[in-house]
């Protein structure tokens, strides 16, 4: 088999929200079904949640196929990857008795997040937090300060870059090193971090030995997933962060530093689109956002709040409280236009039980008093753009425990048959609890 063969047998799953959508559970949910999975962009950004028989797992780095012995996980050459992180999440499974050995495979393209990335990354907030260069205050991105976008920006510049395969060459990461610390510590000074010089040797010396203990895993990912792809395997894509916060088509500035919509996957891993017959948008039954950055449907109200201490709407990576609002359906269909979602998966329905009345936003009024259904990706335009809304009757009961959609109440279905109208696809999962046997697959 070669990848002509392969056409269409992949999954992809992909937020197409702002985050937090549920990804990790649904990712967990599928891998039963897939061989392989892989992580295509972000880094130590993402927090992927897996809750079984009670047991929470939050994933960052690593796939949350791990859970599954047997599978092989793969950290693409388009994640960004802080090595200390790395190893702290492979510590913490182990002393869970979960096994990470040769099912884990780091690509020896993925960049490596250094300390400085992070000191970069809040510096640039820091400074952009106490200025008000707008009408709508800092120009800060309220990014998790894991040094994302620094990261990502040394890959782009290639001359201060280090990859993963770098980390196993201790004489080529010091003399690199020695040339970007130089570099670094006058650019951190001139953004008035009182930094001391940093050290190019330790720093060698300590990352030098994180790749000794990262070496086993590290590997030529693309000829790795290309050969279980011949051998029959089947690829389940893992899309960390989500489309609404892509470099090329989310709400820029607001958004991270890579491709994480679909748009990702061929640059992150090597294997063409072509050979993904699934793309599973995950959208929750309400929005969230964490970070700054326009959310036309954010409901700075009780409704809010009832919809955060429901929905435990706080994050995985950072703790912030995450900002809640009503479904914007704009958005959503949007971002699977852009992805090819094929199907959704709707998740945290159960937290919309005992509201009297939900919104669905399905157009937008913009400033010249228009109407209309397209997405702004541009956060600038969609400041001036306010939610139009259509009604729906609440219910009381929980749905926590429906054995199926039928189960379901009346109005409950007739706010999941509207989100199919207005997207255009069909619902094939429904979340109704964190723990992984609390979906409802469409039969
Ligand atoms: P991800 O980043 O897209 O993987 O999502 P997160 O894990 O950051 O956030 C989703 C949160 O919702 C986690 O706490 C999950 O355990 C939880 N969750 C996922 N699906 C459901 C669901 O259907 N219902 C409820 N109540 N919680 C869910
Ligand atoms: P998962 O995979 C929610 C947001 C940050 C910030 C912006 C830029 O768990 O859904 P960055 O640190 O990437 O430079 O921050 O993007 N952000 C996320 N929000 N979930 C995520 O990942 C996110 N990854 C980045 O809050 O607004
Ligand atoms: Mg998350």
């Amino acid at each position: 088999m070669n990848y002509h063969s392969n056409i269409g047998r992949h999954t992809a799953v992909v937020g197409l929200q702002w985050g937090d959508e549920g990804k990790g559970k649904i990712v967990d949910v599928l891998t039963a079904e897939h061989d392989v999975i892989v992580r295509y962009n972000g880094g130590a950004n993402a927090g992927h949640t897996v809750v079984v028989e009670g047991q929470r797992y939050a994933l960052h780095l690593i796939p949350s196929g791990i859970l599954y012995p047997h599978k092989m996980c793969v950290i693409g050459n388009g994640v960004v990857v802080d090595p200390e992180r790395l190893l702290e999440e492979i510590d913490s499974l182990r002393s869970r008795s979960i096994a990470v050995g040769d099912n884990l495979r780091i690509s020896d393209r993925a960049h490596v997040v250094m300390p400085y990335h992070k000191e970069q990354d809040a510096a640039l907030e820091d400074y952009l937090a106490s200025t008000t260069a707008n009408a709508s205050g800092s120009l800060a991105i309220g990014t998790t300060r894991r040094g994302i976008g620094p990261a990502y920006a040394d890959k782009v510049c290639r001359s201060t870059a280090i990859r993963m395969g770098d980390l196993l060459d201790p004489a080529y990461l010091r003399e690199r090193l020695r040339v970007i610390c130089k570099l670094r510590t006058n650019e951190l000074r001139a953004m008035g971090v009182s930094t001391a010089p940093l050290d190019a040797d330790a720093l060698a010396e300590r990352f030098g030995a994180l790749g000794v203990r990262l070496r086993p895993h590290i590997v030529d990912s693309v000829y790795e997933l290309h050969g279980a792809a011949a051998l029959g395997r089947t690829i389940l894509f893992e899309g960390a962060n989500a489309c609404l916060l892509d470099i090329d088509h989310g709400t820029y500035p607001y958004v991270t530093s890579s491709n994480c919509s679909t748009a990702g996957i061929h640059s992150g891993t090597g294997i063409p689109g072509s050979t993904i017959g699934r793309v599973l948008g995950i959208m929750k039954a309400y929005s969230t956002r964490v970070g700054a950055g326009p959310f036309p449907t954010e409901l700075n109200n009780e409704i809010g709040s009832t919809i955060r201490e429901r929905g435990r709407e706080y994050g995985t990576t950072t703790g912030r409280p995450r900002r809640c609002g009503w479904l914007d359906l704009v958005a959503v269909k949007y971002s699977a236009m852009v992805c090819g979602a094929t199907g959704i998966a709707c998740t945290l329905f159960d937290v919309l039980s005992g509201f009297d009345e939900l919104r669905i936003c399905t157009k937008y009024r913009l400033a010249d008093g228009s109407l209309s259904d397209r997405f702004i990706p541009d956060a600038r335009r969609l400041e001036g753009a306010s939610p139009v809304y259509e009604t729906f009757d609440g219910w009381s009961e929980s749905v926590a425990e429906a054995g199926s959609r039928s189960a379901l109440p009346d109005a409950a279905k007739r706010y999941l048959a509207r989100i199919e109208e207005v997207v255009g696809i069909p619902i094939e999962m429904v979340g109704i609890g964190p723990e992984r046997s609390q979906t409802l697959v469409a039969q």
